[in-house]
């Protein structure tokens, strides 16, 4: 009888160890870290501000935005909880305000759609998709508006996003098609460049380059900068780019993507 009881103790006991490391792994989570530092940030302006008494008191949540009329759902706000804060005046990633942050609102866009990642991650690598089996990693700030003609036409997009519509100019300047085929157009001694923006990160060799670091934004400065540096049987030209150059075709090639736009999305001027 006893000996049973003590059975019942040990079980009870163990399910209490148990329950307070999933407990405490839950607290640990890093997106919390973020939050905290956030709240703490916020609450020091207000009491520097002379604020009133406390703020509402710190509650940890995962902000999931689910875009109308696609089934993109995205967390990047658990981090980027400053997005449109933009009075505070906060300076690092991940909590600094987002330049233009209400052309176009988190609740209708979300993150990925322009930035790509994993959207349900809650930590950073996942999120960033800086992991080798992760095939679409984030286009940081440099290479962005290779996002922006899913859903603009090029006189939409003069002023905002002048390095895309640079690439395009150059890729016609230095002749591209004369190797290269796109969209049906150009000649057939180079690969085809249609699709170039949607390859997979695996889908390019990195030769001895290779880090789950690298993304194909990488890739592609690197070798329109130098065709060899990869596989050095590469018949492409070098063409003695500027880095300025480099980075406005990396963006143009990676805007080339025959994938659909959900179409509540696209922009269509109002009259
Ligand atoms: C767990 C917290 C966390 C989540 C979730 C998260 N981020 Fe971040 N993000 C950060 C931190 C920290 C930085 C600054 C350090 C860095 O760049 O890695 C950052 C930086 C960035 C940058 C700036 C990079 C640059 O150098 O231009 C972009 C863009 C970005 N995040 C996009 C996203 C997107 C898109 C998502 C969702 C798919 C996302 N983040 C989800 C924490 C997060
Ligand atoms: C319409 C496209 C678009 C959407 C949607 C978008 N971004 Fe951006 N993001 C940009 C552009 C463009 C830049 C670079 C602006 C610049 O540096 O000129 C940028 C820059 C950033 C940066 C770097 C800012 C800096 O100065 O360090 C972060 C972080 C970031 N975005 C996070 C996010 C998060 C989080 C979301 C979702 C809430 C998001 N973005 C949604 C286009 C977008
Ligand atoms: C997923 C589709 C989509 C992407 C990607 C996108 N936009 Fe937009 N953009 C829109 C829509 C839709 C609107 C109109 C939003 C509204 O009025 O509520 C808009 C509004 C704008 C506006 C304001 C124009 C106006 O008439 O008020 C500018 C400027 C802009 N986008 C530039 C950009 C740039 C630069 C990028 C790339 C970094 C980009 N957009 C990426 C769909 C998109
Ligand atoms: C003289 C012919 C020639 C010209 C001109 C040329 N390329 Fe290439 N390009 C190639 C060949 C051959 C390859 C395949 C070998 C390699 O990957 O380096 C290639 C590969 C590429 C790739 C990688 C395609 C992939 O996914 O495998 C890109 C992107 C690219 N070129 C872009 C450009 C751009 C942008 C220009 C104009 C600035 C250009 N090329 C001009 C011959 C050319």
């Amino acid at each position: 009888m006893r000996i049973k009881n003590w059975d019942f103790a040990l079980l009870g006991l163990g399910s209490l160890v148990l329950f307070g490391l999933t407990v405490g792994r839950d607290t640990n989570r890093e997106w919390k870290k973020y939050q905290k530092r956030y709240y703490q940030m916020e609450y020091s302006q207000a009491m520097a501000r002379g604020g009133k008494g406390p703020m509402e008191p710190l509650r940890y949540k995962i902000n999931q935005i689910m875009i109308p009329g696609t089934d993109i759902v995205d967390r990047c706000t658990t981090c980027h909880l400053g997005f449109d804060n933009t009075e505070a005046g906060f300076e690092d990633n991940p909590y600094k305000a987002h330049p233009n942050p209400y052309q176009h609102p988190p609740e209708d866009f979300g993150c990925p759609i322009c930035h790509g990642g994993q959207g349900l991650a809650t930590t950073v690598a996942d999120a960033h998709g800086e992991r080798e089996n992760w095939q679409y990693p984030i286009l940081k700030s440099d290479y962005v508006q290779a996002s922006c003609s899913k859903c603009h036409q090029d006189q939409e997009l003069i002023k905002d996003a002048p390095l895309l519509l640079k690439g395009k100019e150059l890729f016609a300047q230095y002749e591209c098609l004369g190797c290269h085929s796109l969209r049906g157009e150009g000649e057939k001694d180079a690969p085809d460049l249609t699709n170039e923006g949607d390859k997979k990160r695996h889908e390019f060799d990195f030769g001895k380059y290779d880090s789950p670091k690298l993304t194909q934004a990488d890739w592609q400065f690197m070798h329109l900068k130098d065709p060899q540096v990869f596989n050095p049987d590469s018949e492409m030209p070098n063409l003695g780019l500027s880095d300025e150059e480099a980075k406005a075709l990396t963006i143009y090639v990676l805007s080339l993507t025959e994938k659909e736009t959900p179409e509540t999305l696209i922009y269509a001027k109002k009259p």
